[in-house]
């Protein structure tokens, strides 16, 4: 196993730990808004400094990005960790069993390892470039639709950016007639790893910040899926707007989008 994908599991699986732990005992939870529709908990910070003390402790010199705390420049700014503390913390605070821990580590720009942790599920998706992705150790594979047609679409709704309401709307109107259904599970890096796993066929959002998706990424596309912008590019780290699925499904996607895709959208 790749030694750092080692680091990020145990760090992954002690933060989950404590998420989970909380989550039992929701009276300890204090919850803070950071923007419109945006909360952070204490457990979102704490997870993340759980996460910080495990990597510094083997890679005392790599870079480390996170949510909430942002850069921590290390000596070696070629390695960098991406990290969403809590993903998935609407449905925490709610009490609806369904986030995850995500960590990705870029060796110049390009993710190397990947690992979303579920604790509720203790499902453990991981990801090493070029070496294929699995789930608790069992490999994953993209479900196989050969277009559009009869699939599970998952999406996230664009809540803190509301500009994007109508043209969203008219996407997925659209979309909706095409495929079967669609799923909003109010975790990125999860309906990455779903994708992964053929639980659903594909999955598009606006506006994700990168420790939102790059875990999930590298296990989507070790899985057989491509990830692209809404307009078959890859400018998703800058722009946030992501569409993933297995290629087929990914092509009749961005051919549906295409007409109500506002300037904002084609970036
Ligand atoms: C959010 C979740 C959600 C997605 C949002 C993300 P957070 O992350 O992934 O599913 O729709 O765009 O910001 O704030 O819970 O870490
Ligand atoms: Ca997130
Ligand atoms: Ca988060």
């Amino acid at each position: 196993m790749h030694p750092m994908l080692n680091i990020a599991i145990r760090a992954a699986r002690k933060a989950g730990n404590l998420i989970a732990k909380h989550y039992e005992t929701p009276q300890n939870i204090e919850v803070t808004k950071k923007g419109t529709n945006d909360f952070v908990t204490n457990i979102d910070r704490e997870s993340e400094r759980l996460i910080i003390e495990v990597i510094r402790k083997s890679y005392p010199d790599h870079t480390i990005i996170t949510e909430e705390s942002g850069e921590l420049l290390g000596k070696d700014d070629d390695i960098q960790w991406v990290i969403d503390p809590l993903d998935g913390t609407t449905n925490f605070i709610r009490r609806l069993p369904h986030f995850a821990v995500s960590i990705a580590v870029r060796l110049k720009g390009r993710t190397e390892v990947a690992v979303v942790y579920d604790p509720m599920r203790n499902e453990l998706f991981t990801a090493t470039r070029g070496q294929g992705a699995q789930l608790n150790g069992f490999r994953l594979r993209v479900a196989d639709a050969k277009n559009i047609e009869g699939t599970i679409i998952a999406t996230g709704f664009p809540f803190k950016q509301k500009q994007h309401a109508t043209a969203y709307m008219n996407i997925m109107s659209k979309l909706f007639v095409e495929c079967a259904d669609f799923r909003r599970t109010g975790s990125a890096a999860l309906d990455l790893c779903y994708v992964a796993a053929g639980r659903v066929d594909a999955y598009y959002e606006i506006g994700l910040k990168p420790w939102d998706f790059l875990g999930g990424e590298l296990i989507a596309r070790e899985s057989g899926a491509i990830v692209t912008d809404f307009v078959g590019n890859h400018n998703y780290l800058a722009s946030g707007n992501l569409v993933a699925g297995n290629p087929r499904v990914v092509k009749d996607i961005l051919a549906t989008m295409r007409d109500d895709l506002s300037e904002a959208l084609k970036r």
